[in-house]
């Protein structure tokens, strides 16, 4: 029997990073009023990480990458299939995974696509590659959460703005016959869609409508707390865990009030969960892998541990992987 499991991981910040209070007098500039006391009691975010204007996703994947490579002990050209979850990709065709191909200099001719999930996307990512790696159409696959949300960030708009960071974490999942990913569960509602998203699209030569993210941060909130749970334990279910088995909650980094809650009606001590909204702030689909990293390279995650994945986000799109280290 074939499964997939975590060779290696890696992740990169740009290093630009800026504080509540920097953000704070910046906007003031423009009028607009925030505070670090604000941001840090509705958010739990202190920091975040913004890509200098010449930095594309595309090479923020690129460094993750390479550390997850390096990590993963392989030579890129083994690597027959690069999903990236991202959605602020370079450009609207053709996909960050292709670019992102080229700069590793990879030439086999393997697959290569990015998913679009929003800040589900890493969650549906690993999904995705754990099915291609176990019906043995591909063996090693470089999968990566990449974002540049600063540039669809309304800096006029204080009730987004402040919430969101660049970054890209990566793993490199690979053929084995010991368990590795134990189960995913994936989700969408369409329906939602309006309450977050970046509606502008390319038409004419022009953006039409709005390339700003729009949110309503509240009927966000509600849906996320009540999806999380749910999607938690089908994953844990389908893969036989019951919650106290999970030694490491990594959920998407958007709200350290929505992270706590989850971690709570699973039933897990908050020590359990890994956090990093703090000093990433939301990096999207780029949260998760960047979070997993960061365990990995501290030593909290170890091999043989359970690890619980889960991410919600625009669409409405949420969804959980159960991974085995
Ligand atoms: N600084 C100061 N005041 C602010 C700011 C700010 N940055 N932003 C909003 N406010 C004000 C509002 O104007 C409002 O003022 P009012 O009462 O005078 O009208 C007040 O603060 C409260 O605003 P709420 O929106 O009610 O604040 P809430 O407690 O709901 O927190 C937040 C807002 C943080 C956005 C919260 O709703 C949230 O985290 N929602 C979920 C967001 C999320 O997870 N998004 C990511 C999903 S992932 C993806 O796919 C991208």
């Amino acid at each position: 029997k074939v499964y997939s499991r975590v060779l290696g991981t890696g992740s990169y910040l740009p290093p630009g990073r800026v504080t509540n209070q920097q953000l704070t007098d910046r906007l003031a500039e423009r009028g607009v009023e925030t505070s670090d006391e604000w941001i840090v009691a509705r958010t739990g975010i202190r920091a975040r990480h913004f890509a200098e204007p010449d930095v594309a996703t595309s090479d923020l994947a690129l460094i993750a990458s390479q550390r997850a490579i390096e990590a993963a002990g392989i030579d890129p050209q083994s690597i027959d299939l690069i999903v990236v979850a991202t959605s602020t990709p370079d450009f609207v065709f053709p996909s960050t995974a292709c670019l992102l191909q080229d700069k590793l200099g990879i030439k086999n001719n393997g697959a290569a696509f990015d998913i679009q999930a929003v800040c589900s996307g890493f969650a549906y990512a690993v999904a995705t590659v754990d099915s291609l790696i176990r019906s043995g159409q591909h063996r090693t696959a470089l999968v990566v959460g990449a974002e540049t949300f600063s540039r669809i960030l309304d800096f006029n708009d204080r009730t987004t703005c402040v919430l969101f960071g660049d970054g890209a974490g990566a793993i490199i999942l690979s053929a084995s016959e010991e368990p590795g990913v134990l189960a995913s569960a994936l989700h969408a509602d369409g329906s939602h869609a309006g309450i977050l998203c970046t509606p502008g699209h390319v038409n004419g030569g022009v953006v039409a409508g709005s390339a700003f993210l729009h949110m309503d941060g509240q009927a966000v909130f509600k849906l996320a707390v009540n999806v999380l749970e749910k999607v938690a334990i089908e994953a844990l279910t389908k893969a036989d865990l019951s919650p106290e088995q999970v030694d490491w909650l990594i959920p998407h980094q958007a709200n350290i009030r929505i992270m706590s809650s989850t971690c709570r009606k699973l039933g897990l001590p908050q020590e359990r969960m890994v956090v990093t909204v703090d000093e990433h702030g939301n990096t999207s689909a780029a949260s998760i892998p960047l979070a997993l990293d960061l365990a990995v390279r501290d030593g909290r995650i170890k091999r043989g541990q359970n690890v619980l994945l889960e991410g919600v986000g625009g669409g409405f799109t949420w969804g959980a992987s159960v991974i085995r280290y």
